[in-house]
């Protein structure tokens, strides 16, 4: 079902995502001012958000900011690539720079042309005709190229194609990779490069096929599951605010991260307190293990080598929420500025999630159960052959969750018919399954009760045996304050109980400590790839698992604003050189988590979700559970089965 609530208003809000008539108002401005031909793309038409003091004091009842649009130009004739600031109250460019020497990221449109371009090149179709294929049976997708310091790859804006075979237009392409055949595309020019044909492993001798049309039977023991709200959703939709029971949000969208949150507050004796101003995915890297070539290439900056929310499903074409659905579109512009809308981008919902918290008094037969709700919202973009769905969840008693969900379809290589391979997992006769990593780079702005925030680490340590100790089972919690950037650069670690809490030391809970929120690691990992490999050079950022920043508005990326064919070095090892505190300031929270893939049989041909994530969890926010007050459920909304 889904629910009629206006989508969404006109920009009221400083952070409310630029609507069409912005976006459009914006291109046309800077191609106007400027004179820009046919041979110029759009690569970013996003708003410019302004600075939190600009915001919070606008809230505050002081001026509005202007509308401001930020975008990232690519002239294809120079291969120069400009930032422009475009003053929309003013209606004039207000900013206009050349970035030299970087490449912007890989827009949707140049993919699709770039197949074509592939598809049309003779010395592509004769390869193909060699191998008895031809272009109506393959399949072209690119990929970024990295940095690996090659001369001739310099200052020439490529991609790299891999070749797949489908027999039909629902066979899974994925399952049969063309091997040896090696082609590059300068997008600039939109024609192909290079073109190597060596000789590689033939083609896989099984369709793995998985569509609707290929399942020769369904189960048949699946009785109807039905979610019904008849009263419709618990949560209200204003333009891009939402508020749920005490939380109250607003949602955001870029083309480079997908779904922001911003201003994530939680009700308390009736006033709302702030956890955090904004938060977001801004980096994703997925390095795979094979050092051959082409795969040792295999480094994908989803984030900022692709945009997230550039290939953001419409969830239009096939919802996978139950219940009442709230639906946020997502307005942007393609390559040639024009307007193209991601209808259904961002899905809201409830979920009920099981006992929200219990106890039997035995003695008098007392119960008191809760049960949980939460509030989900997701989105989930494709990114050539693999899934990822971003969920942030909302629960009563003041957690935050984030989890990404992985699934589609993992990358293969041909092997030979006889061939082991080392560096992946055969899923089928001759598929080979390459071993990978998914690191996922969270930025958490977080304003715990106002801006002065520090953070310290928690750790667990064994007493050990002795007097103090006579049974050798003592333990304790030990509190380290990370007063600088250089302090705050850490690893989890499950042996210590590893834990952070951003506190403010300004504001004290009834218990007279901090206010505090922990952020508690789920599943990590490192990456394998050495320190001097170019992966590393270019998300050094993966070093570690924690940093955390002062706030800085410019500082937005991880591995840099432009880690496309970049050869590395930004982002948050250059910024966290300049060691600045981190006691009582404005603090920005980047964690990093690692979803490690040997991949199994059981995840071909398309691979059940895998889930990854973190907790940030009230720890002295509140003076107690903040969970009292929700109401017993009544019994009538179950009923007892006996069989
Ligand atoms: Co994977």
């Amino acid at each position: 079902m889904t629910s009629t609530l206006p989508t969404s208003a006109v920009g009221t809000h400083p952070l409310d995502p630029l609507t069409a008539d912005e976006i459009a108002q914006a291109v046309e401005i800077v191609r106007t001012e400027k004179g820009l031909g046919e041979t110029w793309r759009f690569a970013n038409v996003v708003l410019q958000e302004p600075t939190k003091d600009v915001v919070l004091a606008s809230e505050r009842g002081g001026r509005c900011p202007p509308r401001q649009a930020f975008l990232v130009l690519l002239d294809n004739a120079t291969g120069h690539t400009y930032e422009v600031i475009v003053d929309l109250t003013r209606t004039q460019v207000v900013a206009w720079q050349q970035i030299p020497g970087v490449q912007p990221r890989i827009m949707a449109d140049e993919m699709a042309e770039g197949e074509l371009a592939v598809k049309a090149d003779p010395a592509f179709q004769a390869a193909l005709a060699k191998r008895g294929l031809t272009v109506d049976q393959v399949m072209v997708d690119l990929w970024s190229v990295g940095h690996y310091g090659f001369a001739d790859e310099e200052d020439v804006r490529l991609v790299r194609a891999l070749i797949w075979f489908r027999e039909t237009l629902t066979d899974n392409a994925y399952a049969r990779s063309v091997d040896g055949l090696r082609v590059w595309v300068d997008l600039n020019q939109m024609r192909v490069w290079r073109l190597e044909d060596h000789t590689g492993a033939p083609l896989p001798p099984q369709p793995g096929n998985y569509a609707r049309e290929y399942i020769p039977q369904w189960r048949t023991d699946l009785k109807p599951l039905e979610i019904r709200q008849p009263e419709g959703p618990s949560f209200m939709v204003e333009g891009w605010q939402v508020r749920w029971q005490k939380w109250q949000f607003r949602v955001g969208f870029t083309p480079r991260e997908g779904l922001v949150l911003h201003q994530i507050t939680y009700e308390d004796d009736g006033r709302p307190r702030s956890v955090l101003y904004r938060a977001s995915l801004a980096e994703m890297v997925v390095p795979y293990g094979d050092p051959r070539a082409p795969h040792y290439r295999n480094n994908a900056f989803d984030v900022g080598e692709y945009g997230v929310g550039m290939l953001a499903n419409s969830l239009k074409l096939g919802c996978d929420c139950l219940g009442e659905i709230y639906y946020f579109d997502a307005t942007l512009a393609d390559s040639r500025g024009r307007v193209t809308v991601i209808e259904n981008a961002v899905c809201m919902h409830e979920e009920d999630y099981g006992i929200l918290w219990k106890h039997t008094n035995g003695r008098i037969n007392q119960v008191e159960v809760r049960r949980s709700r939460r509030l989900v919202v997701s989105f989930i973009t494709t990114v050539d052959n693999y899934e990822y769905g971003i969920f942030w969840y909302f629960y009563q008693d003041g957690s935050i969750q984030f989890e990404a969900k992985l699934t589609g379809i993992v990358l293969t290589a041909a092997a030979e018919p006889e061939e082991q391979p080392k560096y992946g997992v055969l899923v089928a006769p001759q598929v080979n399954a390459l071993v990978h990593q998914h690191f996922f780079g969270m930025r958490l702005d977080f304003d715990l009760d106002g801006v002065g925030n520090s953070i310290e680490e928690i750790n667990t340590v064994a007493e050990p045996p002795g007097p103090e100790n006579p049974q050798a089972n003592a333990f304790y919690a030990t509190t380290t304050l990370l007063k600088t950037e250089a302090e705050a650069q850490r690893l989890a670690d499950a042996h210590a109980a590893r834990y952070w809490r951003i506190i403010n030391p300004n504001r004290a809970n009834a218990l007279g400590t901090p206010v505090a929120y922990r952020l508690i690691p789920g599943e990590n990992v490192l990456p394998f790839a050495h320190p001097e490999s170019s992966l590393m050079k270019r998300a050094g950022f993966l070093a570690k698992h924690l940093w955390v920043t002062p706030y800085d508005p410019a500082e937005q990326w991880p591995a840099g604003p432009y880690p496309n064919q970049h050869p590395g070095g930004e982002g948050l090892p250059q910024w966290t050189q300049a060691n600045r505190s981190l006691v009582n300031t404005d603090l920005v929270v980047w964690y990093n988590f690692g979803h490690h893939h040997i991949p199994r049989p059981e995840d071909w041909p398309v691979m059940p979700v895998a889930y990854s994530g973190f907790w940030m969890k009230p720890d002295g926010f509140f003076d107690r559970n903040p969970a009292l007050d929700v109401p017993p459920s009544t019994p009538a909304q179950s009923h007892c089965c006996h069989s």
